[in-house]
């Protein structure tokens, strides 16, 4: 069975990547089908009310996604065969008799100069023809039409609630200081870590919690670790706006107090040498020993993620780590965060 993922457009790959690390969480089984721009395409083996079940949660653990989308149909981007794509199309497993619909259309950049709201128009015709009423209010099913490399259609079966992270963003927590992640990085930061509800999750250097308390909101463990006294009292008001439980303390990443392999999974943000405080001899000095404390702490066959500006792979496989995974975020102009997905084996 095809299912869509309506990706953001915040970044080319990650928001595909965190889809496919949630597959991984959620124990699916897939195939990637086809990935366009903004719109991944997996074909999910099991019955309906199985995967639609591992959908719904997932759908409340990824932060770089809109929609997840039923798929009815896929054809080029030609007005006529998505209508005649749409007429032929069994719409009876996504909507049933008595339901209301309605039908929505977004465009994916310069794909195509189909006109949305025609589009939306003549496929609604289609549908209503087959027996069901529109309403453009409040509709039981709405079908989907994203015109991007192709057109893909198809029914929501689930949606993300973006605006959950907007209400966590930095400025909005009890405590703030600048050079933080935003919320939706840091959940996509910590899907990519494969943590699992019950892990124990760690940040060695988590100024601020801001991915403690996404890593806390789907129900790890979350310890965190910073060198400053007072950033680790923000973190803890932060902490307790959001989560009731969590360990806080003081101290150096790179002498960590954790015994040999506690951990299931590690996402941090160590100080990039501008703004942030260094508490080391030196930059390099830092990330060696940081690195060689995380792969000592980390539990075999798990993952850490880190984030940096400039490359520290170098340190991260001279501590063990296999580097599975290497991303690029473009902040501004001065300022490209590199994101290093490593594996301990
Ligand atoms: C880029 S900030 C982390 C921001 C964090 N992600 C947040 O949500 O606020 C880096 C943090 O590393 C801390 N730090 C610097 N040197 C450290 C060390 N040796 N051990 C632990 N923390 C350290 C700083 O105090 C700072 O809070």
């Amino acid at each position: 069975m095809l299912y869509a993922f309506e990706l953001s457009g915040e970044h080319d790959t990650l928001p595909r990547a965190e889809v496919f690390a949630c597959l991984d969480i959620a124990g699916a089984v897939y195939n990637e089908y086809a990935f366009f721009d903004q719109c991944l395409v997996v074909d999910l083996d099991g019955s309906d009310g199985f995967i639609e079940k591992k959908i719904k949660w997932m759908s409340k653990r990824l932060s770089m996604s809109h929609n997840v989308i039923r798929v009815a149909g896929i054809c080029d981007n030609d007005v006529d065969t998505i209508i005649n794509m749409a007429d032929n199309s069994d719409i009876n497993s996504h909507i049933i008799a008595g339901e209301t619909y309605v039908v929505r259309a977004k465009r994916i950049k310069h794909h195509t100069n189909i006109h949305g709201a025609n589009l939306e128009g003549k496929v609604g015709g289609t549908i209503y023809r087959k027996g069901y009423s529109a309403d453009m209010e409040n509709p039981d099913v709405e079908f989907r039409l994203i015109l991007t490399g192709q057109c893909v259609f198809g029914s929501i079966v689930a949606s993300i609630n973006r605006s959950a992270y907007e209400a966590r963003s930095p400025q909005k927590k009890p405590f703030f200081y600048p050079g933080v992640l935003m919320p939706r990085i840091a959940r996509a930061l910590v899907n990519l870590s494969k943590a699992r509800d019950g892990d124990v999750f760690f940040d060695p250097f988590c100024g601020t919690a801001g991915i403690l308390v996404e890593a806390g909101l789907i129900g790890t463990n979350v310890i965190g670790l910073d060198v400053q006294i007072k950033i680790i009292g923000g973190a803890r008001m932060n902490l307790e706006a959001f989560l009731s439980d969590y360990s806080l303390f003081v101290g150096d990443a790179c002498r960590v107090p954790l015994v040999d392999e506690c951990v299931d999974a590690i996402v941090t943000d160590p100080p990039y040498g501008r703004s942030a405080v260094i508490k080391a001899e030196s930059l390099h000095q830092l990330y060696a020993h940081s690195f060689a404390e995380m792969y000592r702490i980390l539990k075999s066959r798990r993952m850490a993620v880190v984030v940096s500006e400039q490359p520290v792979d170098g340190f991260a496989c001279d501590a063990g780590f296999i580097v599975v995974e290497t991303y690029f975020q473009k902040v501004h102009k001065s300022l490209t965060r590199i994101i290093l997905v490593l594996y301990k084996k």
